[in-house]
């Protein structure tokens, strides 16, 4: 072997190593410049093919040939190892695999439930009505038929303001009136909002609530009109078609009739905590529009009738969702609003 004939041995040793060992195609590029490169080793030994003689270029010639060409093998192979791992590599990231725990946001579930109402409430054909949280003696009990000195005041603990004759509203009934006056018969409304009522709190009571007021005032409406809608609006509210309903007397100044309605537990059949055992949840205060309330309102009561009836919207979230305590509502208890 000569000179040359070592030197190209030498040469092919040397890159098949370095290639081998090169860990990236940055390195792998700057070993094919050095060698297979315009003024690389392998450029080097073609220029010394002129200085030869015939016979030793017809030796050699072949051999630097199969050099490069054994080296450009090399460098393709090399490189497709390599391109292959850098692919593999990025297909294992996965940009969904972290997750950061995120609090996300949510309506409240004051906002929930009366969207979900209205939204009852709207299909049968009621309209949304508001009225203020602060109310004049007027709104909030004379035109409902509780005149001063009435018994009934004495079950609304009020606050009064200290403006005179202001108070905040203990009922949403006094949308009623604002609902009569402004739109008069015939109407349907159905008013969620705010209550207040100077009362020691506890696991049911709230000085401030919200309730759901339902008006409808039309031509022969009868105690079946508000049978028929107290049980449709609370077999939707709480996804029970089975769900029945049982009416007893009781008092309210402004209905007349007055009634209670109870919805059958819709948590069990034999009874249960929820029901106390007795299968039925009392849920609404209801009755006929009292005629002194329709009278003063500017209605006919010779002409229209209507029924009307309320009810605690967190009293009936509190069963829809076993919530075992009302003060929770306005608390920032984040596992507990998370939920809704
Ligand atoms: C009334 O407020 C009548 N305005 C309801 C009504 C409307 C009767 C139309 C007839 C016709 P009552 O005081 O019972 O009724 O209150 C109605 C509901 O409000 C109760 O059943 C209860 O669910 C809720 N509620 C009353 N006081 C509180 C309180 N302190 N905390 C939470 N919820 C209350």
């Amino acid at each position: 072997m000569n000179a040359i004939e070592k030197q190209i041995k030498k040469i092919e040793t040397e890159y098949l190593q370095e290639i081998k060992e090169a860990k990236t195609l940055d390195t792998l590029e700057s070993i094919r410049i050095a060698y297979l490169g315009r003024k690389g080793h392998i450029a080097d030994l073609m220029s010394t093919l002129s200085s030869l003689s015939l016979d030793q270029k017809r030796t050699i010639g072949p051999l630097l040939n199969q050099l490069k060409k054994s080296c450009h093998d090399a460098y393709d192979l090399r490189k497709e190892q390599l391109a292959a791992k850098v692919k593999t590599k990025t297909s294992l990231f996965d940009v969904t695999a972290y997750t950061p725990h995120q609090l996300r946001g949510s309506l409240h579930i004051y906002t929930q439930l009366i969207d979900t109402l209205s939204s009852i409430f709207i299909s049968m054909g009621y309209a949304i009505a508001d009225g203020p949280e602060v109310e004049t003696d007027y709104y909030n009990f004379k035109a409902l038929n509780i005149p001063d000195h009435h018994p009934a005041r004495d079950s609304h603990d009020t606050f009064w303001l200290m403006q005179p004759d202001r108070l905040l509203r203990t009922h949403t009934s006094s949308v009623q009136i604002h609902a009569m006056e402004k739109t008069k018969a015939p109407l349907a409304i159905f008013a969620p909002g705010r209550a207040y009522r100077n009362e020691a709190t506890d696991a049911t009571h709230g000085f401030m609530f919200t309730q759901g007021e339902i008006l409808y005032v039309d031509k022969n409406v009868s105690m079946a009109h508000l049978l028929a809608t107290a049980q449709t609006f609370l077999q939707t509210f709480f996804g029970s078609g089975a769900l029945e309903i049982r009416v007893q007397p009781d008092y309210f100044p402004f209905v007349e009739p007055g009634v209670q309605i109870s919805g059958s537990c819709p948590f069990c059949t034999t009874g249960c905590s929820i029901c106390k055992h007795t299968r039925w949840i009392e849920l609404l205060g209801a009755g006929l529009v009292h005629p002194n309330v329709l009278k003063m309102s500017g209605i006919d009561p010779t002409i229209y009738s209507g029924f009307a009836a309320g009810f605690g919207i967190e009293r009936l979230a509190m069963i829809k969702y076993g919530i075992n305590d009302i003060r929770l509502f306005h608390s920032a208890t984040i596992p507990f609003l998370d939920q809704f």
